[in-house]
């Protein structure tokens, strides 16, 4: 399938596969397709068949852990650059900064010796609680496809392969290895696989990761309607499918279907169920050797792509980790993810010449959150934390003032260590790790951990109290007697998680209380948030400025700083809605979130913004919203149906403001008469451009015809219905600037 291979290249390379396999013994190949280490697969030495080298992905490179323990080797040379999370990378809104993201994780993750990196992960955000969402991108299918096509490619211009994960629709932490999700057909192939396909058949993805959840009754990993038909035979993907870390629960099922690579978070790996439970059955005659055959395939299809094997084996690239000019784009990168939501009064950008006392408020100033989170964290080279980033722009002549105005728990024991270990450590007392494996056990004991969580959370609760009296007080007191005020609060990994879900989508640690007595004695009090996840602002109206930042990678401080002085023009957006309060979300509503064993996806389409259009429900900001320092003006929109089906836009942008910015329009898609029920409205493509001030620019954009269409379950395609669309220009989701008519005949 892969274009860039011409056809004679690709018949010698199947050529050569062939021959190896058929020199390969079965204990070789059953050795090739399961872990032979934690994060590496069996090599094949006497044929030159080298392990696969994997790490996680997608923030950066994961720092090394013993082969048969999840412990850290605690090495001084597996630091590397901190990348801004999907989440910031997508409200950014630029898709070069995807592509030169991904390149620089594929440039680390060779330099560093891999050959698969783990990332990136796009799992459709349908719930604003879900542990993982700040590893993905967005609520929205168009949005997420925009960023991980360019990411994608980014990576795998450095001869490493990356692993899109986690397919698919693994949208909640709760149970996940055992959760069967029930979804229907079009809303999977409308909202939830369009990113993946996208990922096959644009980015030419060498691998895929099997999710751990269930989709409609068949565990991921083993599900052949995912990875045989849709997969490989809808989209003919040849490369190879690795499992999620322990996602592989039946042996024939798994042999049976399209998956090639099992890896686990045990050390029993000739357990492993594509280890001896499969060696055994094929010499039983149960299961056929050319199954085993079809999986090695894979896997050395994709290792001839990475020039792992083959005559192109001395030209695979470097790579290079920490490079200077990495530091560079992970700056820009974060400088275009903040989002700022509310800037009353022109409040933001400060002046620092009027500054003699800056006062900083809030533990989210000084908290480093590269090294959390789950199988995301990372090693930083260094991380530039909001404090140190506005001290580094200020230099020695202003006083910045720090308090941390709220108390943060210190983490109990069981939570300091990744979630892997952690998951060990709630399973010893299973017979983990002895076939058969006990999942009625795992999963008993993945659910007294998280009630142990959560528990421990309510009794945090408590000494977060006692403790914030005092706190308070002194950050009241510094915060009156202060030039400016800023406060940077937020989530931190403790919330943003994998492995588990947040309880509520409230600010922990009282900040609301804080900002309600902040706001009381400075109004023009600067908020200013880090988190991965929505959260309520009850006190939003009160607020006069609001900037929001995801774990924006090793360069936040800089960003941060450069925005609140204005020496850069804030310009993203949400790529999710955030609801006024949890209560609004589809999810809540119909109780299908975070449930154990099973949930329903019955909302259908409706999630994210296409549920709080059709309800008519205000977010407190929505899809596609956020300010910037300057106004842009929208105007002349023309639509040309171009080659019978294409329809051609064009609109200008125009900067109104004092100073250059840059505006992201969106253009989504309203069917006027469609013959199937349809959301009101739905993103189709968008437009960042960087204008100077009063300068405008002429924007063209093309819908094609798929932009048009939606699945229809009995024909099993995609159509389009002929008839009147409404095309909307918008500044984000609710902001419809231009409108237009395209007819489709
Ligand atoms: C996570 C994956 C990760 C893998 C390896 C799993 O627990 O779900 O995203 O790549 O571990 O660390």
């Amino acid at each position: 399938m892969l274009k860039k291979d011409d056809k004679k290249n690709e018949k010698k390379r199947e050529k050569e596969i062939d021959k190896l396999v058929k020199k390969l013994t079965l204990d070789e190949k059953i050795a090739m397709i399961h872990g032979a280490s934690l994060f590496r697969s069996g090599a094949v030495e006497r044929l030159g068949i080298p392990a696969i080298e994997t790490s996680d992905g997608p923030m950066g490179v994961r720092a090394e852990f013993m082969d048969d323990r999840w412990i850290p080797l605690g090495n001084q040379d597996d630091m590397v650059s901190y990348l801004p999370s999907n989440s910031a990378l997508a409200s950014s809104w630029n898709t070069e900064l995807a592509y030169k993201t991904g390149r620089i994780l594929g440039a680390e993750a060779r330099g560093r010796g891999k050959d698969v990196i783990l990332a990136p992960g796009i799992n459709i955000k349908r719930d604003p609680l879900c542990g993982r969402n700040f590893e993905y991108m967005s609520e929205d299918p168009a949005l997420t496809r925009a960023f991980v096509v360019p990411f994608i490619k980014g990576v795998q211009e450095n001869d490493v392969a990356a692993c899109v994960k986690h397919f698919a629709v693994n949208v909640q932490e709760t149970d996940r290895l055992m959760v069967d999700e029930e979804i229907d057909e079009r809303t999977l192939y409308e909202l939830y696989l369009p990113a993946f396909k996208a990922a096959v058949q644009e980015a030419e993805t060498y691998s895929v990761m099997g999710a751990y959840n269930k989709i409609n009754g068949t565990h991921c990993c083993e599900n052949k309607k995912l990875l045989d038909e849709i997969l490989r035979k809808e989209w003919g993907f040849d490369g190879a499918v690795i499992s999620d870390w322990g996602g592989v629960h039946k042996t024939k099922e798994a042999a049976a279907c399209s998956m090639d690579l099992e890896m686990s978070i045990f050390p029993d790996f000739d357990d492993y169920k594509l280890a001896n439970p499969l060696k055994e059955l094929v010499e039983k005659g149960e299961v056929s050797e050319d199954a085993v055959d079809a999986k090695v395939r894979n896997l050395l299809r994709m290792m001839y792509r990475l020039k792992m094997i083959g005559s192109k084996k001395d030209s695979r690239k470097a790579g290079v980790y920490n490079a200077p000019e990495h530091r560079e784009a992970v700056l820009h990168a974060a400088e275009e993810s903040m989002v700022l939501l509310k800037n009353e009064n022109h409040i933001l950008p400060l002046d620092a010449k009027k500054i003699k006392k800056l006062a900083v408020i809030g533990a989210n100033a000084v908290t480093l959150h590269s090294n959390g989170g789950g199988s995301a964290e990372i090693k930083a080279l260094y991380e530039i934390s909001p404090l140190a980033g506005l001290k580094m722009y200020l230099g020695g002549n202003i006083e910045v003032v720090y308090v941390p105005g709220y108390y943060v728990p210190a983490k109990p024991k069981t939570f300091e260590v990744n979630w892997q270990a952690a998951s060990l450590d709630d399973l010893k007392n299973t017979t983990v790790g002895q076939p058969p494996r006990d999942e009625a056990g795992e999963a008993d004991a993945h659910r007294k951990g998280e009630e142990e969580r959560l528990a421990q959370i309510e009794r945090d609760k408590i000494e977060i109290h006692e403790k914030n009296q005092a706190l308070f007080e002194q950050a009241l007191a510094l915060a009156k007697d202060a030039d400016a005020v800023i406060f940077v609060g937020g989530l931190n990994h403790d919330y943003d998680c994998e492995g588990s879900d947040r309880p509520d989508m409230k600010l922990p640690y009282e900040q609301d209380l804080l900002i309600d007595e902040l706001l009381k004695v400075r109004k023009d009090t600067i908020l200013t948030f880090v988190g991965g996840s929505p959260v309520e602002m009850p006190w939003r109206e009160q607020a006069q400025t609001i900037l929001w930042s995801y774990y924006a990678g090793m360069e936040t401080g800089n960003a941060f700083a450069k925005i609140i002085f204005g020496e850069v023009n804030p310009s993203g957006k949400l790529a999710e809605t955030f609801p006024a309060k949890y209560e609004d979300c589809v999810t809540a509503k119909n109780g299908q979130f975070g449930n154990w064993g099973k949930i329903a996806l019955e909302e259908g389409l409706y999630c994210g913004y296409r549920y709080y259009d059709r309800q008519r429900i205000k977010p407190a900001f929505c899809f596609g919203y956020g300010l910037s320092y300057t106004n842009f003006e929208y105007s002349g929109l023309t639509l040309k149906a171009e080659k019978g089906k294409d329809v051609k836009l064009t609109f200008t942008v125009k900067n109104v403001g004092k100073q250059a910015g840059a505006e992201t329009a969106q253009i989504y898609i309203a069917p006027i008469a469609a013959q199937v029920d349809r959301p009101d409205k739905e993103l189709k493509t968008f437009a960042k451009v960087e204008l100077g001030a009063g300068r405008s620019k002429k924007v063209s954009l093309t819908l094609k015809q798929e932009d048009f269409m939606y699945f229809d379950t009995q024909l099993h395609k995609f159509i389009a219905d002929a008839g009147d669309y409404e095309i909307l220009v918008g500044a984000s989701c609710e902001d419809i600037r231009l409108r237009g008519i395209a007819t489709l005949s």
